[in-house]
């Protein structure tokens, strides 16, 4: 029997990869048959893990650094990523727009960036409701491939556990294609036009950003002759994984111990995160979460509280271990200015040290007219633009951005430089849930934060 404790209980001191099941589990979904799920789940657990501990450990030492003002977080990715999207040229796209993003970061901001995408796992999906109800008819709702099918059929929307072991095999082949194209010189960044993407000279950024790219070359060819030496560090940029870490059951079973450390490390990804709807302190995911070795994101949205957000952080992160906790706030742009200044407030009262990252996406969804879900580049920037203010005034730092992108072309957030319309939105709307920023608008993302953090050095206020 699960027992449900109050909200001042202190976390039950014994913790282990199971104990979350003795928490309220939200977010969940209801498998007709415990014991196929289970079958699958042993199957989960004896395959080999999809990261190691190493580049775990690395990350959290440049999340660590991202805390200290030495380097920016750039997250980004898929809000879903779909079974059907494991494909060489999509996985390629998303990599190339992350590492022109961070390109164009690295020259505004001068300081390294930690790239870390939302793929390779990012296949679950919280949903608002358990049901969906057309026609008259209800099924349960979809909630990411890893858990059913989009389809709206009794039988696609059975959640079906042998999909784990779908999610686990396609986290692993596109992790697998991503490192090859890593170690394989596609990152090398003395060849920058190897990822330029086919549609970025039709782009009204393309001449900035080529620019940039020039400027890089040419420091490193620079470096290179006063060194006198290649600059090996140089012909590979790391990538890390990261999803929200949803299904619990499905954590657990890549949650392992490793030779020579101490703890347990979730090798399913680097950068697990909670969602904004199963932060609960009392909750099963804070359970599990507070007991891996992992960096773990947190997304903060309207609802929480600063003594809830002081509270979980000294749950998940009780000794304050440099690069451990990032949180990931998304208010939307009318709430940011009422909601951010007190979080940060307290956990500075508390002597927390987190890293602090923006998502300008989720709080920024809407439906048009015609019933479509989308986002205005405006309201994103205009997020993002108040929590670059919110943080200096309030003597914090945003030390990353996190966002739902892809390096194609699609039509699914309005505006930008080519001014997307509402109308436009039916051309390539995508996205199996949130809308994404497409290629062009992604990297003029990038170069706004660049140019804002720019013009703030100069003390200027125009440019
Ligand atoms: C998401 O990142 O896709 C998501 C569901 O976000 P949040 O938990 O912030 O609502
Ligand atoms: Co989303």
């Amino acid at each position: 029997m699960k027992t449900e404790p109050s909200l001042s209980s202190p976390p039950d001191l014994e913790w282990s990869p199971s104990s979350w099941q003795r928490k309220p589990a939200a977010q969940q979904p209801a498998y007709p048959d415990p014991e196929a799920l289970q079958r699958a789940l042993e199957k989960l657990s004896r395959l080999p893990p999809l990261v190691t501990s190493w580049e775990v450990e690395a990350l959290k030492k440049q999340l660590a650094e991202a805390q200290r003002g030495e380097r920016f977080l750039l997250q980004g990715g898929d809000c879903a990523e779909s079974f059907e999207e494991c494909e060489s040229s999509i996985i390629a796209n998303k990599l190339k727009i992350l590492l022109q993003m961070s390109l164009v970061l690295v020259h505004g901001l001068k300081k390294p960036v930690v790239r870390v995408g939302r793929f390779a796992g990012q296949y679950a999906k919280p949903r608002s409701a358990d049901m969906e109800t057309q026609d008259g008819m209800s099924l349960w709702s979809y909630r990411g491939d890893i858990v059913n099918h989009t389809g709206f059929t009794e039988a696609d929307r059975r959640p079906d556990p042998e999909l784990l072991l779908r999610g686990y095999e396609r986290a692993a082949l596109t992790l697998n294609f991503i490192r090859s194209l890593v170690d394989g010189g596609f990152a090398d960044l003395h060849h920058p036009e190897a990822w330029d993407l086919a549609f970025v000279r039709h782009s009204p950024e393309a001449e900035a950003y080529h620019r940039i790219a020039e400027s890089i070359g040419e420091s490193i060819r620079f470096m290179e002759l006063v060194g006198g030496a290649s600059m090996a560090d140089l012909n590979r940029v790391d990538f890390y994984a990261s999803h929200e870490g949803l299904l619990l059951a499905y954590e657990q079973a890549q949650t392992r111990r490793v030779p020579r450390r101490t703890g347990w490390y979730n090798l399913s990804t680097h950068l697990p995160w909670i969602g904004d709807r199963t932060r609960s302190l009392d909750g099963a995911h804070v359970e599990y979460f507070r007991g891996i070795a992992n960096p773990i994101g947190v997304k903060v949205g309207p609802s929480m509280t600063p003594e809830e957000l002081t509270a979980l952080v000294k749950v998940l992160n009780p000794h304050g271990e440099p690069g451990r906790l990032t949180l990931i706030h998304r208010f939307g742009a009318k709430r940011i200015e009422k909601h951010l200044p007190p979080l940060i407030g307290a956990v500075r009262r508390a002597g927390q040290a987190v890293l602090w990252c923006c998502d300008p996406m989720h709080g920024n969804t809407e439906t048009t007219r015609d019933g479509i879900k989308t986002r205005d580049f405006q309201n994103i920037t205009s997020e993002l633009e108040q929590a670059f203010d919110i943080h200096e005034a309030e003597g914090s730092r945003l030390g990353g951005v996190h966002f739902e992108l892809t390096g194609d072309n699609v039509t699914e957030c309005t505006g930008g430089a080519r001014g997307l319309s509402a109308q436009d939105l039916k051309r390539d709307y995508r996205s199996l849930v949130d809308p994404r920023l497409n290629y062009e608008q992604a990297l003029e993302m990038a170069m706004l934060i660049a140019r804002r953090i720019q013009r703030k050095k100069t003390g200027g206020t125009h440019g």
